[in-house]
Formats: structure tokens, sequence, C-alpha cells
């Protein structure tokens, strides 16, 4: 076992997926009383991406995902230690979508959990893998961020339907072999936001009945005004904080990495922490807001340009509420 103290965890591979069916503006126009010119006005989203079979659940994404990043990283699955994934959207209530991932993929010496921060999700899961790695005790950790958000959402609900796509990433976790890697966070929760983004229905308070059923409980609910309002100035919060107790200004950063909930929530924040808009990563106008795996879709996209030492910044906000910044520097 290595020295805790000298270890610092770091991202050394990535993998991504998401399903081939398009969902578009346009053909949710002819769903329920909404337009392009709305939705891409208001949330900066063009299209979305559905994983149309039913008999295939948040796992089939998450095997994808993170069989790319064994390949990637060119590693036997069995020297992963840990897999986490984290989901609103797990494939069944109880036996955790991680374990069946792990053992789908190969990762048979590992132990597993999900981990349930809806879109903040993949945040709280960095700062887990971190603590995992830096205990010394664990070499590689796999997180996927996962979730078939066309299973909750409710296709008749205009404020909700035209927001969300499914899709997973990946990123495996291991301990840097330079100066490099996960520097700081900054995570918070909020009880009282279950109000406004929630799903009722289906857990212990509202167990599933008819009645449940019949009144669209198990679906995904929210109140947009209320929730852009705390997103904006709980992450803006959270982002300061991360900067300031890291001596960062806005051009010190190479790459602002925020969750893809709205373009306008994200634009607020990097004009107010003067961040140039070249340095933030996006592609919520073609997956919409896929919860726990916009953070490592982003990655995935964009890894080709990544290079050692570069200074990235993590948000995210959703439901719990929860929220958070973390900062990490480019190891690879
Ligand atoms: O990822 C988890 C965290 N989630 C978020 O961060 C989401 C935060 N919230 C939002 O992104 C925005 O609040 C929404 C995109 C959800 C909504 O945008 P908004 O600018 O806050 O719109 P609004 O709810 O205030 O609605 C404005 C108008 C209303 O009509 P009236 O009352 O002004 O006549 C709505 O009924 O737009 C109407 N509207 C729509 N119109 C066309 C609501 N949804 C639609 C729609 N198409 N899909």
């Amino acid at each position: 076992m290595k020295n805790a103290k000298n270890i610092k965890a770091c991202i050394t591979a990535i993998g991504g997926y998401v399903p081939e069916d398009i969902l578009t503006n346009e053909m949710l126009e002819k769903m329920v009383d909404t337009n392009d010119e709305w939705i891409v006005s208001r949330t900066g989203i063009k299209e979305r991406r559905i994983l149309k079979d039913p008999k295939k659940p948040t796992s089939y994404m998450g095997i994808k995902a993170s069989n790319k990043v064994i390949e990637e990283r060119n590693i036997d699955p069995m020297s992963i230690d840990l897999v986490i994934t984290a989901t609103v959207t797990p494939d069944l209530p109880v036996a955790s979508t991680a374990a069946y991932i792990a053992t789908e993929i190969g990762a048979k010496n590992a132990f597993s959990f999900d981990i349930q921060a809806a879109c903040s999700g993949f945040l709280y899961g960095m700062s887990v893998a971190k603590s995992f790695i830096e205990s010394g005790r664990y070499q590689r950790v796999l997180l996927v961020g996962a979730d078939k958000m066309s299973s909750i959402v409710d296709y008749t609900d205009r404020a909700t339907c035209i927001l969300f796509g499914d899709g997973a990433g990946a990123a495996l976790f291991e301990a840097s072999e330079n100066e490099f890697g996960y520097e700081d966070e900054f995570l918070q929760t909020d009880g009282n936001g279950r109000n406004y983004l929630k799903i009722d229905a289906g857990g212990s308070l509202f167990p599933p009945s008819h009645e449940t059923l019949d009144k669209k409980m198990h679906n995904l609910y929210q109140e947009g005004q209320v929730v852009f309002k705390y997103a904006v100035s709980n992450m803006l919060e959270a982002t300061q904080k991360i900067m300031e107790r890291n001596n960062l200004k806005g051009n010190d950063i190479n790459y602002l990495v925020p969750h893809q909930a709205n373009k306008r929530i994200i634009d607020s924040i990097a004009s107010k922490t003067d961040i140039d808009s070249d340095k933030i990563l996006m592609n919520i106008e073609r997956y919409g807001n896929t919860t726990a795996a916009t953070i490592p879709l982003l990655l995935n996209d964009n890894k080709a340009s990544f290079k050692k030492g570069e200074k990235f910044i993590f948000i995210a906000f959703g439901g719990g509420f929860s929220w958070g910044a973390s900062y990490l520097t480019w190891s690879i």
C-alpha cells in the first residue's frame, strides 16, 4: 500500500455513449405545445438522444461507456477495485446498477455501489472516487454517470420533456504519478429543494399505487423558475469559493465543465467569474440534460484537446437540492 499522504487522484481515461435515436425540437413540436425558437432561446437545446428500446435500461449505456474506458486505458477489468454509478434512473429500485455494470464489464474483483445526487451525481462521485484513491487503499476506481431520463419524463409535460435526454459517461480514477490531479471541492445540499425538483412516488413516502400512477407521480416534476434562480446563485457562489481559495482568476482556468441544464445558467456564471466563452465546454445543444452523464460526456467529447497541467473547474446543480464546484489539474 502506498503512503496516503503523497497520493493525488487523477483521471486517466474517459468513455462516453449516447443512443442513436435523436429527438429534435421539431419532433417535440408535434408532441406538445412548444416550438424550436422557444426551446433554443430559453435553454440552448436543439436535440437530445433517446434510448428507445424499452428492454435496454441505464446500465446498457453505462456498460458501453465503461468498456470504452477499459479499451482506452488498455487495462484488465479485473484490476478495477471499485465501480461507482451516479444515476437517478437505476435499472431497478433495489440491486445497484453499479453492481450489474461491474459484473458485465468483467470487473469481478471490484465492489460497487450507486450514488443518487441527481444532476450533481458525477460531481459528488468524483469526490467519492478521489477519497477512495487518496486513502491509499484502492488503485483504480471507475466512476460512471448514466441516466435514461426518457424513462421518467412525462412526454405530455412541455415544461420538462423538452429538457432531458439519455446518455452515459465514465472516467477512470487512479493515483497521480505527478503533481497534478484532483485539487479541491466545495459541495453543498439543501433538502428544502425537494419541493421544486422531484419524483414524488415510488419511494417510502408514496409507494406505488393505482393513485400514484393515475396522478403521474412517478414522473419528473420541476418548478423551473425556482430551480433556475437557485442554480445560478448557488453554482456562482461555489465557483467563486473554489477560485478564491485556489487563487484562480478567470484567465487562469483552461476549462469550465458545467452541468448542462440550461445555456443561460452557464453563460450567467461564466460572465460573473470572467471565464471566456471559448473555455466553457458545452454540448447541451446536441444532448440536452442527461443528468449524471453531462459532465463525463463533456470530457469525452473534448478529451483530445486536454493537456497536462491544464486547470479545470467542474460545477453542477440539481435535485435535492445538491450542488458544488471542484477543481482539478489534468494529469496525463
Ligand atoms: O438539471 C437540474 C437543474 N435544473 C435546472 O437547472 C433547470 C432550471 N430551470 C430552467 O432551466 C428554466 O426555468 C426552464 C428552461 C425550465 C424554463 O424557462 P423559463 O425561462 O424559466 O420559463 P418559464 O417557466 O418562466 O415559462 C415562461 C413561459 C410560460 O408562459 P407564460 O406563463 O409566460 O404565458 C410557460 O408556460 O413559457 C411557457 N413555457 C413554454 N412555452 C413553450 C414553458 N415551457 C414551454 C415550452 N414551450 N416547452
